[in-house]
């Protein structure tokens, strides 16, 4: 038998040890980034001093005798920090096109002076909210215009009146998305959320699923739950499979975003975020949608997430294409993805929170 004293030293030497082991996970994960927006060790942004998102875009206006030989730098030289962003009347089509005279049809860009260094394909589920996507579109191009990045975005359009199913408009978007390039980033990007800050780069982590809104102003600008993961969201095309996508089953509003956030941990990954002075986000005001009620069902669903996650998803996706149009701001995509199953009410009715 050991001593008292013994027992003791062991007890110190596992309580060490666990806690090397708990610093060693921390660090695989990624963690930084999360220590770095509590702590603040990035930059302090004053957001009362905001830049237009087109000041200087100009500047990336080519010479035309230079030749675009170079990839452009890693940090893009033009970048401000917070942004102004108010919501005025929504701006027509026309004048968005008229300010960014270089992305050309199908909403597809690259730098004009420089080969970018990422491709990023930015995609945006959505029914019936034309004045929100043309003011998401008003800031966001140029807002990557000034990273450099080489980007196209794609609308999923999705017909009809049954309910609207988020999840499954964004894997449509990513099959469709890669049809057209070789993407190193998957932006997956809710209409009604606009960035604050041009710091907040639109290209992927390396290693895990990147959760770019972190702080959206409707929930003060902080993260409403640990293991959030609504609102804009960054996967490289491995990453994404590698989770089988995101589910197909989650119809109306809500659950989608957890059951998301638990194939990222059962495929062993882990969330990294944009630290929370940097992933601010402004969100349109408006009232809930019709055919967008609230998933009532998505306690249920969220049970056998561990059990469905394989079979749900990338490789369950069934809709159908009804067209592709190369606008000149974006690619519209419309699908027809069928109707939500009924569920007998008895077990809607049953929550367990
Ligand atoms: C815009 O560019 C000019 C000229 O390079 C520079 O002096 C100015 O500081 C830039 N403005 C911002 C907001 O970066
Ligand atoms: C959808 O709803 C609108 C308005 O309620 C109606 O006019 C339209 O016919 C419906 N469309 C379909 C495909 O059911
Ligand atoms: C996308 O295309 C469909 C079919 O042409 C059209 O009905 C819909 O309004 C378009 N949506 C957007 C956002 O452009």
């Amino acid at each position: 038998m050991l001593s008292p004293r013994a027992d003791r030293r062991c007890f110190f030497m596992c309580l060490a040890a666990s806690q090397l082991l708990f610093l060693l996970l921390m660090y695989r994960r990624g963690a930084s980034s999360v220590f770095q927006g509590i702590f603040g060790a990035n930059p302090i942004w004053d957001y009362s001093k905001t830049q237009d998102v087109y000041t200087n875009l100009s500047l990336f206006i080519p010479d035309p005798g230079a030749v675009r030989a170079q990839y452009c730098p890693v940090t893009s030289p033009i970048l401000v920090g917070p942004l102004t962003i108010t919501f005025p009347k929504p701006p027509s089509l026309k004048k968005i096109r008229v300010k960014n005279p270089y992305v050309t049809s199908g909403g597809f860009y690259s730098p004009r002076h420089c080969y970018g260094r990422y491709r990023t394909a930015v995609i945006i589920p959505h029914r019936k909210r034309e004045a929100h996507l043309r003011t998401l579109l008003y800031y966001l191009h140029p807002f990557l215009q000034r990273q450099q990045l080489h980007y196209a975005i794609f609308v999923v359009h999705q017909t009809g009146n049954a309910t609207f199913n988020r999840a499954k408009l964004l894997n449509i978007g990513v099959r469709e998305a890669l049809r057209y390039n070789d993407w190193d980033c998957l932006i997956l990007h809710d209409v009604d959320l606009i960035p604050e800050n041009d710091y907040n780069l639109y290209i992927c982590d390396d290693y895990y699923p990147k959760h770019l809104s972190s702080a959206m102003d409707k929930f003060q600008y902080s993260l409403p739950y640990w293991a959030y993961f609504g609102g804009v969201s960054a996967l490289t095309p491995d990453q994404f499979m590698k989770i089988n996508g995101f589910p197909n089953t989650f119809w109306g509003w809500g659950g989608e975003d957890d059951d998301i956030a638990m194939r990222i941990r059962l495929s062993g990954l882990s969330i990294t975020r944009t630290p929370l002075n940097l992933g601010r986000y402004k969100m349109i005001p408006h009232d809930r949608d019709s055919g967008n009620e609230e998933n009532n069902y998505r306690y249920n669903q969220l049970q056998n997430t561990r059990r469905n996650w394989k079979d749900d998803g990338m490789n369950s996706l069934d809709f159908q294409l009804l067209s592709r149009e190369k606008t000149e701001l974006y690619t519209n995509i419309t699908v027809d993805i069928g109707e939500a199953p009924v569920i007998p009410t008895r077990a809607r009715k049953w929550k367990i929170f």
